[in-house]
This record gives C-alpha cells, sequence and structure tokens, in this order.
C-alpha cells in the first residue's frame, strides 16, 4: 500500500489548525486540534478516505499547545490508540488524563513509517515528523518563518534552541532529500506547506532570519532602554516586524518580547 500523507485543516482564528494524517500500512494522525473539531469535522475529513476514529492506529503530537492536542482524549477513546509526544509535553492537559496511554518519543526513533526529530524553541517539547516513504516532515509549529497572522510575529520561545532546530532541520533537508514541509497554520509569505528544494531553502533562511533580526532589534533595544518592559518591547517588535494588521492575539507579542530580552541579557 502506498502511503498517502494528508493534510486536514480546521478552520480557526483567521487561519486554520492543522492536523496531518498518514494513511499507510498504519493510520496516523498527527495533532488533534480542539474537542469541537473531532465531530462532525475530523470524522467526514476521515470519511474521505474511507476512514472513521476507530481506524486511528496511533496518535502523534508535535507539542502540547492546546490547539494541537485538545482532541486527543476523544480520539483515543473511538480508536484505542495510544498518544505518543516529546516526554516534556506528558504531563500537559489534555495528554496527562491518558495516563497508561501516553508514551514518550525519543529523539531519532522510528515509529511505523515516521522518524521523529526534537526540535525545541517555539516550545519546549517540539518535534518534527518525517515520514519516510514520501519523504515529507511534518513541522507543526517548529518554525515558523516570518510569523503567522495569529500573533503577528514568529512564536519562539528560546531563540538558541530555534536556531539549533533550523539547524537541524536543515541537516535532515540534506541527508533524506526532503520534498515538502508541511506547516500546522498558515504561515506568511509560504501558505500551508513548501514543496522542493528552493522553496524549502526559501522557507528555512526566512525562519532563521526572523530570529536573527529580533535578536538584533531587541539587544538594540536593551542597549538604549536598559529596563524596557516586556510590554513595551512586545509592542515594539510587532510594530517593527508584525506580518498583518490585525492579529488575533497581540498579546502573545510579549511572550516573545521576554524570551529575547532572557537571551539578549545573557549573551
Ligand atoms: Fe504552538
Amino acid at each position: 500500500m502506498q502511503t498517502k500523507v494528508i493534510p486536514i485543516r480546521y478552520i480557526w482564528a483567521a487561519s486554520y489548525c492543522g492536523m496531518t494524517l498518514i494513511k499507510g500500512e498504519k493510520n496516523i494522525l498527527i495533532d488533534t486540534a480542539f474537542r469541537e473539531s473531532v465531530s462532525p469535522f475530523l470524522e467526514k475529513e476521515l470519511e474521505k478516505e474511507n476512514l472513521s476514529l476507530k481506524d486511528i492506529d496511533l496518535i502523534f503530537n508535535t507539542h502540547s499547545h492546546q490547539d494541537h492536542v485538545e482532541g486527543n482524549i476523544l480520539i483515543a477513546e473511538a480508536s484505542g490508540a495510544k498518544v505518543f509526544i516529546h516526554p516534556a509535553g506528558v504531563n500537559a492537559p489534555h495528554v496527562k488524563e491518558l495516563k497508561e496511554n501516553v508514551i514518550s518519543f525519543c529523539d531519532g526513533e522510528k515509529i511505523a513509517s515516521c522518524r521523529i526529530f526534537f526540535t525545541p524553541g517555539h516550545s519546549e517539547d517540539s518535534v518534527c515528523i518525517l515520514e519516510e516513504d514520501t519523504s515529507t516532515l511534518i513541522i507543526g509549529d517548529s518554525i515558523e518563518g516570518r510569523g503567522s497572522g495569529f500573533a503577528g510575529v514568529a512564536l519562539i520561545h528560546d531563540p538558541a534552541s530555534y536556531l539549533e532546530s533550523i539547524r537541524k532541520i536543515r541537516e535532515i533537508c540534506k541527508r533524506k532529500q526532503l520534498k515538502r514541509i508541511i506547516f500546522s497554520h498558515k504561515t506568511d509569505g509560504f501558505g500551508n506547506e513548501v514543496a522542493g528544494e528552493e522553496e524549502i531553502a526559501g522557507f528555512l533562511d526566512a525562519s532563521e532570519e526572523t530570529c536573527l533580526q529580533y535578536i538584533a532589534f531587541i539587544k538594540d533595544l536593551l542597549q538604549k532602554e536598559k529596563e524596557c518592559t516586556i510590554e513595551k518591547a512586545g509592542s515594539l517588535l510587532r510594530e517593527k516586524y508584525s506580518v498583518t494588521e490585525t492579529q488575533i492575539s497581540p498579546g502573545t507579542a510579549n511572550g516573545v518580547a521576554r524570551a529575547f530580552m532572557k537571551y539578549c541579557r545573557e549573551n
């Protein structure tokens, strides 16, 4: 049976929240969006592939943010599938409730046709999942280009890890001749996914450049205003780098500002 990688996009927050179905010897659902997106939305999407919730063999979470894990419980109950997540995510809400049905990933391990890579930076527990039959990398929110309309900026919460994760993905590209990268949310200038060497390199370059720009901007800000507040830094960061006029959650940029202020004070 030829493996198929099928993005499933639940409309959310002026964009969408992505799940990915790997249909092959095992049916794997990567991320589960929300409780409300399971029925009837996900059920109908699975029906298009002649599948139902009970046909899901494995659930993988790219990280433990709510918009990626909230549907876990309903889908695990319907299918009996175990939920796999980074070890740092096992105690997160919508994961810990599954108790012995939660299994930790190991960095580099292969499960069915998928190889798991730890790629922290957006969150401590972010992973990328490489579907090896199709050379497709499902990255969740691990790397965000120039950002999305949700916060207006790229949601980076540990700049050093984020840059290291980009380097790691570049290596995977070279070693595995990557054909396609699928995002969890619409990403400014790159849409839903990138395919082919040139587009993939462009996306990774934009992601790295964005992180380096934020570092330079916050370093400069802290030189001019040593005691600058997180709120002011977040607002200035948005003013300078926002990819949209209307952010759904402008306050989220403050978390990014906090992370870069910490990084710049320590480096
Ligand atoms: Fe996230």
